[in-house]
């Protein structure tokens, strides 16, 4: 019973995300359309977040964490739903770096910038990882394996230049670690 309810309210649900978003029905389940289960995912984390104060940054945050992404189609929806521009929502998604509006790849590289690691040869470690990967900050490889990043500060500049992959931390880290670095991660 309860499956069918939602099953009728994912179809009432999606039908509206397409008139709202242009998107023709047909092209939906194409890797590039939003699936159905993440249409539903948003508009539950909508409403479980409905009763708060403030709900948008609790609501960005829960689709970050469930999909793994806010793609333009959710902000849409998240910006009718709370009832504010689709440019408030973009805007806030857009200067968070822990927001993404992209799938991230399977791995994702955060390479320091701030001043310590950057004097130390930061710059180089990102060229190299640029040539390497083919992809410029902020952006994810072709097969979906990596995602690079840049960030001001690790924490750690003592022992700068730094990266981190998934969390782990490579400290004093040259250009030519990164071969290795990268071959650890498939
Ligand atoms: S500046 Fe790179 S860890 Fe602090």
């Amino acid at each position: 019973m309860q499956q069918a309810v939602l099953q009728s309210r994912n179809i009432r649900v999606s039908k509206s995300i397409s008139e709202d978003v242009g998107i023709p029905e047909a092209d939906w389940e194409s890797h590039e359309m939003p699936k159905k289960k993440d249409i539903f995912t948003v508009q539950r984390i909508l409403e479980s977040n409905m009763g708060r104060k403030s709900p948008l940054m609790h609501v960005l945050h829960d689709v970050q964490r469930e999909i793994g992404f806010i793609p333009p189609w959710a902000q849409k929806l998240i910006a009718r739903d709370l009832k504010l521009s689709f440019s408030e929502i973009h805007g806030v998604v857009s200067f968070y770096n822990f927001f993404s509006q992209r799938p991230k790849g399977r791995h994702t590289i955060q390479l320091c910038q701030g001043t310590a690691c950057y004097v130390r040869g930061g710059k180089l470690i990102m060229n190299q990882l640029k040539r390497s990967l083919d992809v410029k900050p902020g952006e994810t490889t072709k097969d979906g394996r990596f995602s690079l990043e840049i960030v001001r500060c690790l924490g750690c500049c003592g022992l700068a230049p730094v990266m981190t992959v998934d969390g782990d931390v490579y400290r004093k880290v040259n250009p030519e670690r990164i071969g290795d670095i990268l071959e650890d991660y498939r």
